[in-house]
């Protein structure tokens, strides 16, 4: 019998949990503007009985993480960010897909999310797999950014890869 374990620089997704929170907190601070605070991290991981949460290790580092919301047929993705050293390597797709089976097994027939307009590495990843802008709020963010609000369909189809 041959067993297989994971290479260690091999990247692995799995639910958040408690412990998670204080590395996921700092990505979030280095990662976002106006990141959310360790409580509302909290809140979403623990307390809202819609929202899921995972992150994306490597050799047990989190590198990243996505929060998503299901919610009967819709889903929406309220939180993805993959740790700067850790950017460009494919972390933030395999959160993506991770996040989308997640919702279509789960009875979501879409996802929606909002996202900068300047965000220009976002939106590349959002349209790679499937989503299309839906509308567009001008000053958006508390900097005055406008929002482009994005829509996919999470038929078996739509989804890449
Ligand atoms: C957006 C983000 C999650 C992407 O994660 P990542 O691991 O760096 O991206 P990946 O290596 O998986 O790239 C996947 C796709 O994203 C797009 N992309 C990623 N980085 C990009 C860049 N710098 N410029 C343009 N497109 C980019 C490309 O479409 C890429 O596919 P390709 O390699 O076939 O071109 C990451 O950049 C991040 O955490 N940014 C800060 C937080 C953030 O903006 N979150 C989204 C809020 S709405």
């Amino acid at each position: 019998m041959v067993i297989s374990f994971p290479r260690l620089n091999e990247a692995h997704i799995r639910p958040m949990c408690q412990d998670d929170l204080q590395a996921v907190s700092a990505i979030e601070a280095a990662t976002f503007p106006n990141p959310w605070s360790i409580d509302a991290l909290a809140f979403e991981l623990n307390q809202n009985p819609f929202c899921a949460a995972f992150i994306i290790e490597l050799s047990s580092e989190v590198a990243g993480y996505a929060f998503v919301w299901v919610m009967y047929d819709q889903s929406h993705l309220i939180n993805i960010a993959v740790a700067k050293p850790f950017q460009g390597h494919g972390h933030g797709e395999r959160l993506l897909r991770h996040v989308m089976r997640y919702a279509r097994a789960n009875g979501a027939l879409e996802m929606h999310l909002e996202v900068r307009e300047t965000n220009l590495a976002a939106i590349a990843l959002y349209e790679k797999y499937g989503f299309a802008v839906r509308g567009r709020q001008a000053s958006y963010y508390q900097d005055g950014t406008p929002a482009l609000f994005m829509q996919a369909s999470l038929l078996p189809e739509s989804e890449a890869g």
